[in-house]
């Protein structure tokens, strides 16, 4: 390879490694330049200085040229590099399906709503409770039978998972002075057969009103006015009595409605209520006040105003059904 040839291959040296090849071929320690210096020694002086500047002068050229080479290749590579990344800000990025929230989520919301804009306070309590607040300070004395209606999961320490919100009333109380008016949302549970209108854990917004002089007609008053937010004005409640330990009179309350799948009027049966038991008072040591509570799941109402029929629907976490359910409520 004569000095233009050897040019000629650096200058078109496909890659790195071809360029070293040929550093190596050329200027290496057995290289052709390096020989031909070697090679010098057996000159005459004269003849040494003329041959000397010239394979140095083509040795710089050959250096130089690979050089330049190795710079063109490496920003080409760069510039392939920056090609390949490049990012054009201007498109459009890619949709982030938007979330929502499930539809007991949004219930709940609903209903506090309506209950802070009537003045209540909003408090929750630990699923993890103890027979005395479950059970024993709500007056349901130990063997009660009214016990049994509530049957759940205890862990081995003796604790349980609460069968209803209604426990909250004792422990919200105990860190307050009345008068006071507050709703508890939250996840009860029930040891349950499941089928498609029992889960063994399900929702209850529980209320809780105490203060000098609170009388039935205003837990009638207050059960009326959640259905006329939830429903429209001119909706009408019933009540009609039942039993629960914590409360005498105790009652059922229902809402007359029109079921918007059948267009049927009809008395929607919600959940239970009453004036709180002197007994539950005497529990939390409260004197002089009179109150009354309700309870209802959560659940049911949503089914009804939505039209799920099968309870389980809203544990499965099935988008295909749960997106069907966006801002209803
Ligand atoms: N805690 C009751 C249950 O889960 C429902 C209930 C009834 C709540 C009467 C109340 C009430 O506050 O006064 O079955």
């Amino acid at each position: 390879m004569d000095h233009d040839e050897a040019l000629t291959a650096i200058a078109s040296a496909p890659d790195a490694r071809a360029l070293q090849d040929l550093r190596v071929r050329l200027l290496g320690k057995k290289g052709a330049i390096t020989e031909q210096l070697r090679g010098l020694a057996a000159l005459d002086p004269e003849a040494r200085r003329t041959v000397g500047r010239e394979l140095h002068e083509r040795k710089s050229a050959l250096e130089a040229a690979i050089e330049a080479r190795k710079g063109a290749l490496e920003r080409a590579a760069l510039e392939a590099r920056l090609a390949a990344e490049r990012v054009d800000l201007t498109l459009p990025g890619p949709r982030v399906p938007a979330g929502g929230h499930h539809l007991l989520t949004q219930v709940t919301h609903r209903l506090l709503d309506v209950f802070r804009s009537l003045g209540y306070d909003v408090a929750v309590g630990p699923e993890l409770e103890d027979d005395h607040h479950n059970f024993e300070a709500l007056n349901f004395p130990p063997e009660h039978p009214a016990r049994d209606a509530q049957d759940t999961f205890w862990t081995t320490d003796g604790r349980l998972l609460r069968t209803h919100t209604s426990p909250m009333q004792v422990r919200y109380m105990r860190e307050r002075t009345p008068p006071l008016k507050v709703v508890v949302p939250g996840r009860v549970f029930r040891n349950e057969a499941v089928d498609a209108t029992h889960e063994a854990q399900f929702h209850q917004l529980e209320a809780l009103v105490v203060g000098e002089r609170v009388t039935m007609a205003d837990l009638r008053g207050a059960i009326t006015e959640m259905a006329t937010a939830l429903l429209g004005t001119g909706t009408r409640t019933r009540l009609q009595p039942s039993y629960f330990p914590f409360v005498e009179p105790g009652a059922e309350f229902a809402i007359w409605w029109t079921h918007p799948k059948t267009g049927r009027e009809e008395w929607l049966e919600l959940g239970g209520c009453g004036m709180v038991h002197p007994n539950v008072f005497r529990a939390v040591g409260y004197e002089n006040v009179t109150g009354f509570a309700f309870g209802f799941g959560i659940e049911r109402l949503a089914m009804v105003r939505t039209g799920v029929t099968d309870i389980r629907d809203l544990y499965r976490g099935d988008v295909r059904v749960l997106e069907q359910f966006r801002g209803v409520a």
